[in-house]
Parts: C-alpha cells; sequence; structure tokens
C-alpha cells in the first residue's frame, strides 16, 4: 500500500517515544513527500506549547484542536504524518485516519518506550509521581486501540530510525 508516490497518508500512530516524529521525518525524506506533526500544527495553531495547552485549556480542549488539525491534515495533499499518541483513541479520529489514510501503529515495549522519554519533561501525561508506572497504565489501556491501526511495524532494540522508516516503506 505503501510506494514510491503516495496516493494517501502515511499516519503514524503509538505510544509516546514510539519514534513517530523521527520515523515520520525519516519516511518523508525516503517517500520524497511532506511531513506534518499534529502536535507541532496545534502548537503552531495555539501559539503554545502542548504541555502549555493542557495546563490552560484542558486535555478535552487539546483533543478537540487535535481532531481539527487531523481532519484539516487529511484533506490535504497525501504526505507522512505524525501523530499525538493519544490520536488514535478516539473512534472518530480512528475513521477519519483509516478511511483517509493508512494508519501505521509503530509498535514497542514498555522498556524501549520508557528509555526514550525518561529524560524529557515535554509530556503533561508523564508528569506523575510514578511515570514509568503512568506509562505501562498507559500503554495497557491503548493497546487494544493500537491494534486497530491498518499496518503494524514493532521496534526491536538497536533497529534505527532509518531501519524502521525501511520497514513501513516496505509494507
Ligand atoms: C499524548 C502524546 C503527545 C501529545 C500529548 C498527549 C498522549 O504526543 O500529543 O502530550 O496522549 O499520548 P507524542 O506521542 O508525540 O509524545
Amino acid at each position: 500500500e505503501i510506494e514510491g508516490h503516495l496516493t494517501r497518508s502515511v499516519v503514524l500512530v503509538g505510544m509516546m517515544g514510539s519514534g513517530k516524529t523521527a520515523v515520520g521525518t525519516a519516511l518523508s525524506k525516503m517517500l520524497d513527500s511532506a511531513f506534518l506533526d499534529s502536535d507541532h500544527e496545534i502548537e503552531r495553531a495555539a501559539q503554545m506549547t502542548v504541555a502549555e495547552i493542557f495546563a490552560r485549556d484542558g486535555e478535552p480542549f487539546f483533543r478537540a484542536r487535535e481532531s481539527e488539525v487531523l481532519e484539516r491534515l487529511l484533506m490535504g495533499p497525501p504526505g507522512v504524518i505524525s501523530t499525538g499518541g493519544g490520536a488514535f483513541l478516539s473512534e472518530k479520529n480512528r475513521e477519519l485516519i483509516n478511511r483517509l489514510g493508512v494508519s501505521v501503529w509503530l509498535k514497542a515495549d514498555l522498556e524501549i518506550l520508557w528509555n526514550r522519554v525518561r529524560h524529557k519533561n515535554t509530556r503533561p501525561l508523564l508528569r506523575t509521581a510514578d511515570p514509568k508506572q503512568t506509562l505501562s497504565d498507559l500503554l495497557a489501556a491503548r493497546l487494544p486501540h493500537y491494534q486497530k491501526a491498518q499496518i503494524v511495524v514493532e521496534a526491536e532494540p538497536g533497529l534505527s530510525v532509518q531501519g524502521m522508516a525501511r520497514k513501513v516503506v516496505a509494507h
């Protein structure tokens, strides 16, 4: 389904730390297509960071903006779209993504995810007393939704960003 010339957007979904932004950037270069990042688009429109939006306006407000941005990006020219980790949880977003684009779940286990997010403080959902436990709980709750992606690409220890992007193209 994913070839040299994109006819539909490739939409990367999965947990925080699964590599959506990094793999998406590499993939867009391989496919010579545009790279779009939903968190970045939300931040640009709001002139605030994701953390600031959560703090000031709350998560439901963020989710509403996220759905709007996804719809706008999916209606535009095909490209590689990276989403925030929560974007594929809503039925409405999933339906939109799977209808207008092709969803790719970047699957990774807790240890890989934790090692990638542990040194960053940019994710409001992980500002808890025990962020690794929070990440583990989120992963468990979200797996059934991510499993609804059309393509699954699994991270392996030692596999580079380029390697992950090549795995996506190979589908
Ligand atoms: C979120 C993930 C974040 C961002 C927001 C909420 C989530 O994106 O959208 O902090 O619910 O998992 P990344 O997956 O790019 O970290």
